[in-house]
């Protein structure tokens, strides 16, 4: 089973900017740890991390085929992209939208996502724990599908 984690604009600069909204941690320390847990569960994950939106788009429309869901924190683009949403409703892959601060308690355009309803579900405030949530969150959705799949072709079998 292979992950993609899709982190969007400025999250490069965690560890440096705005600590006392998304802590300390680098995004590579938060990487490290999240692969350490999906290790544990057999889980691959790709990491990537772009500043531009076409990249983003091209990330999520190569996902297709090549992995099983995805974690994304589009970032400011939450707010404002309908190109990133309208990729992951295209690639319809299980997805968790993940937030490190509360979005519900920070300004008022901050309050909408336009990618959310291309996800599964949301995380929002639980600092980096939330990409574990996230991952969690996938797992739990990834093994619902494989196992309504394989009622599905056991169902035809006996048919
Ligand atoms: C963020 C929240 C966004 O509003 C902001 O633009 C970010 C990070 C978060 O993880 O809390 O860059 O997505």
């Amino acid at each position: 089973m292979k992950i993609a984690v899709i982190q969007g604009p400025n999250l490069n600069m965690l560890g440096v900017r705005e600590q006392h909204i998304y802590g300390g941690m680098t995004l590579d320390q938060i990487h490290a740890q999240l692969k350490a847990t999906a290790d544990q569960s057999g889980i691959e994950l790709e990491f990537f991390q772009s500043n531009l939106e076409g990249e983003i788009v091209d990330k999520i429309q190569e996902c297709l085929g090549t992995v099983h869901g995805i974690i994304i924190n589009p970032a400011a683009y939450t707010h404002t992209s309908i190109a990133i949403r309208d990729a992951l409703a295209a690639v319809n892959l299980p997805t968790v939208e993940v937030h490190i601060s509360n979005l519900y308690k920070r300004e008022d355009f901050r309050q909408k996502s336009l990618t959310a309803a291309s996800s599964t579900g949301i995380i929002s405030g639980f600092g980096p724990f939330g990409y574990h949530l996230g991952l969690i969150a996938l797992m739990q959705v990834l093994n619902e599908i494989r196992t309504y799949q394989e009622e599905q072709s056991q169902g035809q079998e006996q048919e």
